[in-house]
């Protein structure tokens, strides 16, 4: 059984200019010791879509038109709050995008620590390592050792120390090593990053990288990394979806996708990243604009910007297609696979 299924999910949000259509039949199907990189520009639906796993996307304004999430053969949007509480931070760690937004500044970092620590281990006491029946005051000595050796393992120097600090006393990049130690702690199965590195200076942004490649490959972790750095992707990640304006494009093993693209989009995206070999002036942007999505069109959303258009795109959305070894694009022009 996969660990994550996202199966056809359509999402609307309301605003004050009425209903867009912000999620229209994305399929992702994520296998255990999988690092899928979720890719796009901005505005399609990658942030969403994490948060639609995490069951964060408040209702209203958000809604759900059709689809189904899956973890581990649970229906998560069939869950209740309390239900996804028990999944969240224990077995969904994530991390967003902005570090300041996610540490409390008003309570020190062993507060905010030992409460996620705690939390998890309200649903699974063998995560501080405890026998089912113990006190709360050995359950809290135990949440501190391991939220120290979490800081240990996140890189952060006299750990013990910096546990009783405030977020301001750190660094963007050290409050962002916090955040993952925070996401880690409950010891998840899947780990949810939403441009974990954004903010971020490119220095801090290379350590940062490596730090949670490194932490992904000893717990065996699952991963999903969104970003809109194909070259994040290349290094980090095993597997690949490709969105566009709501939908997964084209999904398949990084080497593969990147090697022979199968979807336009895929194609114009990755013409658009400069390298060493670019010459001056030959770097391609992409021309257009992600269609509006409280009107969107019938057809293929890529359509009107496709530079392998045809008639027939502006009838009716593509069905992803299969087209080979755990490949599928979503585009008339794609071959299948043979059976
Ligand atoms: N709270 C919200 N209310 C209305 N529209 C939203 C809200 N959050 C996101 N959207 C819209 O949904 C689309 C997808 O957003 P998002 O998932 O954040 O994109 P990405 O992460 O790929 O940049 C965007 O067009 C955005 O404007
Ligand atoms: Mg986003």
């Amino acid at each position: 059984m996969a660990l994550l299924e996202i199966d056809d999910l359509h999402l609307a949000m309301r605003s004050f200019e009425g209903e867009a259509h912000v999620l229209a039949g994305v399929n992702l199907t994520i296998e255990r010791g999988e690092i899928w990189g979720l890719v796009g520009e901005t505005g399609c639906g990658k942030s969403l879509t994490g948060l639609s796993v995490s069951r964060l996307v408040p209702s209203p304004p958000g809604r759900y038109l059709k689809g189904a999430i899956r973890f581990d053969g649970q229906d998560l949007l069939g869950c209740d709050e309390t239900a996804m509480r028990r999944l969240r931070g224990r077995r969904i760690g994530m991390i967003f995008q902005d570090p300041t937004t996610n540490l409390n500044p008003a309570f020190r970092i062993v507060d905010q620590m030992v409460d996620v620590a705690l939390h998890a281990a309200s649903t699974d006491p063998s995560v501080l390592g405890l026998p089912a029946g113990a006190g709360r005051g050995e359950r809290r000595a135990a949440a501190r050792r391991h939220a120290q050796a979490m800081l240990e393992r996140v890189g952060i120097r006299d750990a013990a120390q910096r546990l009783d600090d405030y977020p301001h006393q750190f660094s963007g990049g050290m409050r962002q090593r916090v955040l993952i130690a925070m996401a880690l702690i409950g010891r998840p199965d899947l780990l949810i990053a939403d441009e974990p590195t954004t903010a971020l200076d490119v220095s801090v942004q290379a350590q940062i990288l490596r730090l949670l490649y490194g932490l992904v490959q000893e717990d065996g972790l699952t991963v999903l990394m969104i970003t809109h750095n194909l070259g994040v992707v290349a290094q980090l990640c095993s597997h690949v979806a490709v969105m566009y304006a709501g939908t997964v494009v084209e999904a398949g093993p990084v080497r593969d996708v990147f090697k022979a693209p199968g979807h336009p989009y895929t194609r114009a995206l990755l013409a658009a990243v400069p390298s060493a070999a670019t010459p001056r002036g030959a770097l391609r942007g992409l021309a257009g604009v992600v269609p509006n999505l409280l009107h969107p069109p019938a057809g293929c959303r890529f359509a009107s910007r496709c530079a392998a258009v045809m008639p027939t795109c502006f009838a009716a959305p593509p069905p992803a297609v299969p087209v080979g070894e755990g490949r599928t694009v979503a585009c008339l022009l794609a071959q299948p696979a043979e059976a």
